[in-house]
């Protein structure tokens, strides 16, 4: 089988040519994503392999199909840029990787927390310029704070068991609680009554219609003064603009982001020569207590490793005819 292979970076390449010694597939790996414009480079391919910015939408579909194109296997968990209607009317198939190392992320909204309070980030920095001074880098112990928990799924338990070890109070809010959580010391409770009491919000539910623009102004306003805000799931969970009010206010003590609404345009690039037209993002970066990360979350070998042995294995299933047990439907 040969699979046409969007919006490849380096790693990918080395961990797909890796693991692909065990399936010996043929892979054109290209470094444009999947649009409208691109999609002829799949002529030829019997699968395309896309990560979360790719766009599959109908028209792209329509046109895979034509070419020839049986399968679109996703090295990702999510799903929302595919069309899954579309798909179903091409009889495509749409696979994903349902899931990859929630430590990875759960870890990554650790390191953000730890950097925004004890400022290491700006320590490394000074201690370069031989500044030796302890001026602005106070921070506070963990121990004994309130951390609160927005989705107690896969990553956000990971999560809350690290922040249990640090000796934290837990707090959590999911329309689904888990006994074991309860068990090892965590609280639920509606997000209305956790959020004036924590000190530390980490977010780690999905994006949907009831979790669009979670955090507002009214949710803001209902936050603790001074408190930290961590974001690892999906940009759209933050009106930004509210945000950026709250931050000039200095009601919003620390602002830590691995996601942003408008990310599609500006990450997984190096844009280092080219100005930056959105001007949200720019007055983000502006503020000292705001730590922004590039989606990062899930990058660690782990789960790089998993993420390819799962697709090669998705699409090894269906060259073979076997149920494809990480398909996604349009129902899902
Ligand atoms: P999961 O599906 O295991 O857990 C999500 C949890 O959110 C579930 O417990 C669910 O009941 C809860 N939930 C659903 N709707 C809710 C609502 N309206 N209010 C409160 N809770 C709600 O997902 P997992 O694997 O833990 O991933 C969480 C999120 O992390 C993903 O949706 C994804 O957006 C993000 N993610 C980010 C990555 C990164 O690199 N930064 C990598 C992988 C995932």
């Amino acid at each position: 089988m040969k699979i046409a292979f969007f919006s490849t970076q380096s790693y990918d390449k080395s961990f797909f040519e890796d693991h692909n010694r065990d399936f010996d597939f043929a892979i054109d790996f290209f470094e444009v994503p999947l649009t409208e414009q691109t999609v002829n480079l799949a002529a030829g391919a019997q699968a395309v392999c896309v990560f979360v910015n790719d766009r599959v939408n109908a028209v792209v579909l329509e046109k895979l199909a034509a070419q020839g194109v049986a399968i679109v296997a996703l090295r990702c968990a999510g799903f929302n840029n595919v069309d899954l209607a579309a798909a179903a009317r091409h009889s495509l198939p749409v696979v994903r990787v349902p899931a990859y190392s929630p430590h990875a992320v759960a870890e990554h909204a650790v390191a953000m927390m730890l950097t925004l309070n004890r400022k290491t980030h700006k320590a490394y920095n000074r201690i370069r310029e031989q500044n030796f001074s302890l001026a602005g880098l106070l921070g506070f112990d963990l121990f004994g704070k309130t951390v609160a928990v927005v989705g107690t799924g896969n990553i956000g338990q990971v999560f809350c068991r690290i922040m249990l070890g640090f000796g934290c109070r837990v707090l959590a809010y999911d329309v689904a609680e888990q006994d074991a959580l309860k068990q090892a010391g965590v609280i639920y409770m509606p997000l209305d009554a956790l959020l004036p009491q924590a000190d530390v919000l980490s977010l780690h539910c999905p994006l949907n219609e009831h979790t669009k623009y979670l955090i507002n102004d009214k949710t803001l306003a209902r936050m603790k003064p001074g408190a930290m805000l961590i974001n690892t799931s999906r940009g759209g969970l933050i009106d930004t603009r509210s945000v950026i009010q709250a931050l000039k206010s200095g009601h919003l003590g620390a602002l830590g982001v691995d996601v942003y609404e408008q990310e599609e345009s500006l990450f997984f690039r190096d844009l280092s020569d080219h100005i930056v037209t959105d001007d949200m993002i720019m007055r983000l970066m502006s503020f000292p207590n705001v730590l922004i990360t590039a989606h990062q979350g899930f990058f660690t070998q782990e789960a790089l490793t998993q993420i390819a042995q799962v697709t090669l294995g998705n699409l090894k299933a269906f060259t073979e005819g076997k149920p494809l047990t990480n398909a996604v439907r349009p129902n899902k």
